[in-house]
């Protein structure tokens, strides 16, 4: 593959839960088009390995640890990443969660929790990489990932569809904001995609196959790192404040009218199924 059409080679990027799932993917195939890598986990076992894997690939890598839930840690985790590496050109972040409730009995804890799990550490991990390139003078680029539960109604977990939601409209003020800068920023909305957390257990996989996702498969971590991949690189150069829809297809069936209405009850996320309460 002629890998100069990405443009990447001897850009230092920063993934913040590149130790397993999205952020692994990710690493590894930017890896392969010739990126210098910062993995940062709050598990050091991962983070260690995923560096590793990078380092095979010819690639120089780092690990770090860090929590970047903890005021003052995105900052520090920039600051770390950029002594390894000798500056950094990119950012993808991948960490996210839901917790699983309907609105009538949503506690604040849940609320934050989402808030601080999907959005609230983005947009500080992103200012730290923003502020370093604005002050160095040089052109970046930042994807996050929401989830097609930020466009679309989300029974049962609201509070994790707004913070998704909030992902979308944040990488559009921040790509308006800095596009004097010469900074893009873009997010991916998955779709049901298969990781080792959410695994593609049979029960999974049946319910994918029956449901009115057109392509009737869960997606990869991979495919994700794909389109993490075109975003970060000089092919969507004139891309900046959108959000990438990787879905199978989910979307454009729920847009065309037949939308999936799941009862109520709690998600298992393991399950991939909705438990009656
Ligand atoms: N699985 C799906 O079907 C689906 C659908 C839509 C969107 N998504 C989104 O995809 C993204 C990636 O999911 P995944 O399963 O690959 O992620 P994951 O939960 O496996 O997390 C990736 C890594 O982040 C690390 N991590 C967690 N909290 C951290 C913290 N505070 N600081 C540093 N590292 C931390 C974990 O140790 C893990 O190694 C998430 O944002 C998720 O919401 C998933």
């Amino acid at each position: 593959m002629d890998t100069s059409l990405f443009q990447l080679e001897g850009k230092s990027v920063l993934i913040v839960g590149g130790g397993q799932g999205v952020g692994e993917s990710t690493a590894k195939l930017l890896a392969r088009v010739g990126c210098r890598i910062a993995v940062v986990d709050v598990v050091q076992e991962r983070a260690d390995r995923v560096a590793a894997a990078v380092a095979e690939l010819g690639q120089p890598a780092t690990s770090i640890v860090g929590n970047v839930l903890e005021d003052g840690q995105a900052k520090d985790v920039v600051e770390r990443a950029e002594r390894e590496l000798g500056g950094l050109d990119a950012l993808v972040t991948t960490i996210g969660q839901a917790s699983f409730n309907s609105i009538l009995d949503m506690t604040p804890e849940q609320w934050d929790h989402d808030h601080r799990k999907n959005l609230r550490h983005f947009f500080f991990t992103a200012q730290a990489v923003a502020r370093s390139l604005v002050s160095r003078g040089k052109s970046g680029s930042m994807v996050c990932i929401s989830s097609v539960g930020g466009m679309q109604s989300t029974p049962n977990h609201a509070s994790y569809g707004a913070a998704k939601a909030g992902l979308i409209n944040v990488v559009r003020t921040m790509a308006v904001e800095w596009a004097p800068h010469n900074i893009r920023v873009n997010a991916i909305a998955p779709g049901s995609i298969a990781t080792p957390r959410i695994p593609a257990t049979q029960e999974r996989v049946e319910r994918t196959q029956q449901s009115l996702i057109p392509t009737k498969r869960l997606g990869t971590t991979d495919e994700i790192g794909k389109a993490a991949l075109f975003l970060l690189s000089d092919l969507a150069s004139y891309v900046t404040g959108h959000t990438l829809l990787v879905d199978g297809g989910w979307m454009a069936a729920y847009l065309l009218g037949i939308p999936h209405i799941p009862p109520a009850g709690i998600l298992d996320a393991t399950a991939g199924a909705i438990q009656p309460q």
